[in-house]
């Protein structure tokens, strides 16, 4: 399971331009593409597209990249009935992806969409507006995109569903969204060199970051927060979620990992991070530097009192959140790491992508588990399924 170690610095000119030809036909055929996977099926992208995106890019009507939304991570009905309701008159594509091409909730969804897309653009040419994403020679999926000879990409054996964004699992819908998945794997490459075993500990910082959480953890802290001060980094902290949950948390063994949304957060579950059991720390990711500037304006009245900030940017008052709030989280007794990214854009976020996937591998040879194993999640597959077939 250790082929994602190289994947930025090994893939190939030829290997891009093939998905930056399949995300173009897409992008040129849908207003809108459907991203259908679970976990680390679709995870990965959707952290990158909802980082970079406008946030209210969906709801203009000028909109020069496609909508990317996403099904097949939930058994919702209402999701779905309202995901079709969304899709009537509009024109979509979807881009199916499963490693074992068996998963329940994305065959369950694709099965209900493809219809869908049938049923409007008929067989012949649904299938110029799907894509596949799956195992090179089996299950379910690898057999129906070559009866219905869908376009596909393959998951390498050597790769494991939740260390996969820097394959096609992630690069194709990126590149449907409009960004440089180039760049992108530039970052990863980054990474992957200077977090190389030849780098030294006190200038590896993958290493660091896993020691340092592992020393917490045997001192009892059994819980990590992932904090950010960007709405922008809620699906980053989602995908990190998925990574590390599923590699560390088996044997009975684990720190368990949760995500705040700081400032906002910080009205609610702040306070339990103040003052409830220790057993947590925070690593903080931060961007330096935001791509837009906002001001406070002068107000005559100044009835808010805010006159004090004005000419100021509002990342100001956001920088000086995020380092008000370690400083009081420490005071009261939660340890704190702090991950900085200058700015967010394709380059860094490769970086960080790669640098917690690393950080992870290590982690969970630390924790003496095998990080790229998933035997927990069958438990709930086993009831449900006999439950299904009463
Ligand atoms: O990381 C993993 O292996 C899992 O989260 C899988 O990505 C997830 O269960 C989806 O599996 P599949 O791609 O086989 O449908």
């Amino acid at each position: 399971f250790l082929g994602w170690l190289g994947l930025p610095s090994s893939i190939t000119d030829a290997d891009l331009k093939e998905i930056e030809e399949t995300a173009a036909s897409l992008r040129s055929k849908c207003e809108v593409v459907i991203v259908v996977g679970i976990g680390g099926s679709y995870l990965g992208a959707r952290a990158v597209i909802d980082a970079l995106n406008n946030a209210f890019d969906w709801l203009q009507h000028d909109r020069k990249n496609p909508v990317v939304v996403y099904a097949g991570n939930n058994i919702g009905e209402d999701y779905l009935y309202e995901l079709m309701t969304y899709l009537k008159g509009k024109s979509f594509g979807i881009i199916n992806i499963s490693k074992s091409g068996t998963t329940t909730e994305p065959a369950l969804a694709f099965r209900i969409l493809k219809g869908e897309l049938e049923k409007v653009v008929g067989k012949e040419e649904a299938k110029h507006r799907i894509v596949a994403i799956t195992d090179a020679a089996r299950g379910a999926l690898h057999t129906l995109a070559k009866q219905e000879g869908y376009k596909m990409f393959v998951i390498p054996d050597n790769v494991g569903g939740r260390f996969s964004v820097l394959t096609p699992v992630g690069l194709l819908p990126i590149a449907v969204a409009g960004f440089n998945i180039r760049q992108l794997v530039e970052g990863a490459a980054y990474m992957e060199e200077n977090t190389s075993p030849e780098v030294t500990f006190d200038k590896n910082i993958a290493e660091q970051y896993a020691v340092v959480r592992n020393e917490l953890y045997k001192k009892g802290k059994k819980i990590e927060i992932l904090a950010n001060f960007n709405p922008k980094l809620h699906y980053v902290a989602e995908w990190w979620k998925q990574l590390y949950g599923e590699s560390e948390g088996k044997e009975h063994k684990g720190i368990f990992n949760a995500s705040v949304y700081f400032t906002a957060d910080l009205h609610s579950r702040g306070q339990w991070i103040q003052e409830g059991e220790r057993s947590i720390f925070e690593t903080v990711l931060s961007i330096e530097q935001p791509n837009h500037t906002v001001e406070v304006p002068a107000d005559a009245d100044d009835l808010d009192g805010l006159n004090y900030l004005k000419g100021k940017n509002v990342d100001f008052v956001n920088q000086m959140a995020a380092l008000g709030t370690p400083l009081a989280h420490v005071d009261g007794g939660v340890p704190n790491l702090k991950l900085e990214m200058p700015q967010l854009n394709e380059f860094y976020l490769g970086q960080f992508i790669y640098f917690f996937e690393k950080e992870c591998g290590i982690s969970g040879y630390l924790l003496r588990v095998n990080p790229f194993d998933q035997p927990g999640v069958e438990a709930y597959k086993t009831h449900m399924f006999s439950l299904l077939h009463t």
